[in-house]
């Protein structure tokens, strides 16, 4: 078994992230919900405890609370945010409400040497604070060991017990020293060894799904994105062929993709099914130019040929999804947010088809998963593949879409990206894509007037897709694509630049 650090989640949006820190630092975590027993936590041997933040005030009847018997588990405890104020309650102290809120980052001073700042701490860093109570008394046997400008308790510890609060949040990237803070408490506080890595994830997730799903059969979706692709090789490698990858060409992919990513699929060996829609998809979509209604129309169809597809094969009792962690967060936080666009996704389909959900990526990171198809020998051209969306090219091809348009749109994209590659900025840009535009402009061709369709080039760079800045293109290399675009692919006299960020903009034109 290897070395356990315990995070006890009290609902924190950052909880995964501790998880994620620790695995970066090749500890492994375990994840319990804050009304775990003490009995619980003991049988998986921690090495240490942390104690999550949470949106609740300890001073509320109702809050969240853990079974005090965790703390005696003999093992460092070290609590944030509303993990702190927890243990300060717990082991005797007093937490006030409401009088000092912090939210953002805010300024730390150090007041003592501290076991879990570590000797290495700046006298002053930035932390990222999100409370709205703050400690008021200190339990017996800790020390303050840091406070905000505004005198704010922001760090505590007894070293004798090896208990630990800290009022920010190590765990973000915009809190300074972070990182080594964790690093101190699972390395000299808990003598974790950093026994574990990716690999031991990949073996104990495919154990895991073997013993799930058993002699059934899984059914999913494939697309060529990073996500559905590194989940269907990882269940390949747990169950083999009983999982049926349904491929559904909806004739919006780009120049030679469906052919290119059946290719790439049969190499690594998945079972996969190919279902040529595309004029079903066309043929729904005549003379329809509202962007909404075109998603609806596509994200509805994609789901009736998948269900139609998954009903050929007997037996299968689970549906695979690519989900990651930020898919989750979106999800939860975006209840009751406006609406921007409808994303296209299977999301009905297990209830519809009485099918359990299997997700084994639900609690990592894109470039988590990213690490994980190198170590699975996945191919750098699925792993790197930008983001595309679910719709295609239909939200790139404004206006009404016909198999001419798309035709026109695919050749110009295939120019612009093979251009980006030549000069060697693709693989550092987030998305780079063509849109066509539903106008026409005057051109002029030899000595003959011209009045054509317009190209937009579409490049940004991001983190997370929730914002993007224009990607900031040399001039001679626009050049080159604009005249090739104009040159070589017939309907197109003109080739426009977007250099709009998100926001305002968004990153697909629809
Ligand atoms: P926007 O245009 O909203 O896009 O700024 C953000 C990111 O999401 C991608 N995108 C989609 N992805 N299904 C997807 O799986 C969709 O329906 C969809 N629409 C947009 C977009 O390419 C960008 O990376």
């Amino acid at each position: 078994m290897h070395e356990n650090i315990i995070i006890i989640n009290c609902g924190s949006q950052f909880t995964q992230l501790i998880a994620r820190r620790l695995r970066e630092m090749k500890v492994h975590s375990v994840i319990l919900n804050w009304d775990i027993n003490a009995s619980e936590v003991l049988k998986l041997a921690p090495k240490g405890i942390i104690i999550s933040g949470g949106p609740d005030s300890v001073n509320e009847p109702d809050a969240i609370n853990i079974d005090p018997q965790i703390l005696n588990a003999g093992c460092p405890v070290l609590g944030i945010c509303y993990g702190m104020q927890l243990l300060t309650k717990l082991t005797g102290g007093q937490v006030s409400s409401g009088n000092a809120p912090e939210y953002g980052v805010t300024r730390i001073t150090k007041q003592a040497d501290s076991l879990l700042l570590g000797k290495t701490a700046p006298e002053e860093f930035n932390a990222l604070m999100s409370h709205g109570d703050n400690v008021s008394r200190l339990p017996e046997g800790f020390i303050i060991t840091s406070k905000t400008g505004s005198g704010v308790i922001a760090s505590i510890e007894n070293a004798a017990k090896k208990f630990f609060g800290l009022q920010f949040h190590p765990e973000v990237i915009h809190t300074e020293h972070g990182e080594k803070i964790i690093h101190n408490f699972a390395f000299d506080i808990c003598r974790c060894s950093g026994d574990w890595d990716l690999t031991d994830w990949v073996n104990s997730t495919v154990n895991d799904i073997r013993e799930r799903v058993k002699a059934s059969k899984v059914v999913c979706g494939l697309s060529g994105g990073v996500d559905s692709s590194v989940s269907a090789v990882l269940v390949n490698r747990a169950i083999g062929q009983n999982l049926y990858c349904v491929f559904v060409n909806h004739g919006l992919m780009r120049l030679n993709e469906p052919e290119a990513v059946i290719e790439s699929y049969k190499k690594l060996g998945l079972n996969v099914i190919y279902v040529d829609a595309s004029e079903r998809f066309l043929e729904a979509l005549k003379g329809v130019t509202d962007p909404e209604k075109k998603r609806h129309i596509i994200g509805h169809l994609f789901i009736d040929v998948f269900e139609e597809e998954a009903k050929k094969i007997q037996g299968t009792e689970f549906l695979l999804q690519g989900t990651i962690y930020p898919d989750v967060i979106e999800s939860g936080s975006k209840k009751g947010a406006a609406l921007i666009k409808s994303h296209h996704n299977v999301g009905g389909l297990p209830e519809k088809m009485n099918l359990k959900l299997l997700e084994p990526l639900r609690d990592l990171f894109k470039d988590e998963v990213r690490k994980l198809g190198k170590i699975i020998d996945m191919p750098e051209s699925i792993i790197n593949r930008q983001p595309f969306p679910g719709p295609g090219l239909a939200v790139r091809c404004l206006g009404e879409i016909t198999k001419a348009r798309l035709d026109t749109l695919r050749a110009a994209d295939a120019i612009f990206r093979s251009e980006l590659q030549k000069a060697n900025l693709y693989q550092d840009i987030w998305q780079a894509f063509c849109v066509l535009l539903p106008v026409k402009s005057v051109g002029v061709m030899g000595d003959s007037r011209t009045y054509n369709e317009v190209i937009a080039l579409r490049a940004i760079n991001s983190q997370d897709a929730m914002t993007a800045e224009f990607t900031r293109i040399d001039y001679d290399v626009l050049d080159k694509i604009a005249k090739r675009i104009c040159n070589e692919v017939p309907c197109i006299n003109r080739i426009v630049l977007d250099i709009t960020s998100k926001p305002p903009a968004t990153i697909e034109w629809e």
